[in-house]
């Protein structure tokens, strides 16, 4: 499974870079900044094909094409672009995604951004890795130093409001950024770039990788109410664990 793991990213990761700043069709779902390009759907196809040469009683979900066989044993998490409008405007922060699940447990997740160069990559009790050197979360223990990532949603759940996190952390000086690829934020936590990462309101494709690679990183991801954390869950926190408390303060303050 690792290695059709390894080679659908892969495909998927080469198919997004020829495709950076060429030309392709852009559509539209729900809200006019919310964007599909063909070049996530044939990357989509592309993965599943990929699976289901090997696997075809596997499930898949993934971002653009739904459900297949869910009922199944291991089931395969895609988001075949994170970070679409990036790409749509030739930013390079942008990825795939990548998660397997055996029953409720994800085993193995890959996020690559072709664009970088970095393949994440980790397999349930056995670490985390970037380009195949291991990585591991950032020992910063002060909230007042952190360096912290977050993202918005497309659609604001009418009573969420988001900026007054945001503001409340950015007054009091803490750096924060909001680079727009779910997936890249978690990445970026595990192998210590960032202290910290949360969004309201993602879906399972953008975390399912994210979160094993920075749980094997050594960090912790809850949502906001300290449940452990699952990828069918709104609400996403995932820090280097030292931080996770006094973030999550703040955050349902
Ligand atoms: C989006 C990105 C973005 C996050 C959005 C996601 P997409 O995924 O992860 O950072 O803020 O909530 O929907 O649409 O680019 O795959
Ligand atoms: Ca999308
Ligand atoms: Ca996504
Ligand atoms: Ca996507």
């Amino acid at each position: 499974m690792k290695d059709t793991l390894l080679k659908a990213i892969n495909e998927a990761g080469n198919l997004m870079k020829e495709s950076f700043n060429g030309v392709f069709k852009i559509t539209h779902k729900e809200g006019i900044n919310n964007l599909v390009t063909e070049v996530d759907q044939a990357c989509e196809r592309l993965i599943t094909k990929i699976i289901k040469e090997k696997f075809p009683d596997h499930g898949i979900v993934g971002e653009e094409y739904g459900e297949h066989d869910m009922q199944a044993r291991y089931k395969w998490i895609v988001d075949p672009i994170d970070g679409t409008v990036n790409f749509a405007h030739g930013v390079p922060l942008c990825c795939v995604s990548i998660g397997l699940m055996d029953g409720n447990t994800m085993i193995m997740g890959a996020v690559y951004n072709p664009l970088m160069n970095e393949l994440f990559f980790a397999e349930k009790g056995k670490g985390a890795f970037l380009n195949d050197n291991p990585i591991r979360v950032s020992k910063n223990r002060e909230l007042e130093r952190a360096f912290l990532v977050t993202g918005f949603p497309y659609h604001f759940p009418i009573g969420k409001n988001p900026f007054s996190i945001f503001e409340r952390l950015v007054t009091s000086g803490i750096p924060v950024r909001r680079l727009g690829s779910a997936a890249l934020d978690l990445c970026w936590v595990a192998c210590g770039r960032f202290d910290g990462f949360w969004e309201y309101n993602l879906n399972p494709w953008d975390v399912a990788a994210g979160y094993l690679i920075v749980e094997e990183a050594g960090g912790t991801v809850t949502d906001f109410y300290n449940k452990t954390n699952s990828i069918w869950d709104k609400e996403t926190l995932a820090t280097n664990g030292l931080i996770h408390e006094d973030l999550r303060a703040e955050i349902i303050a």
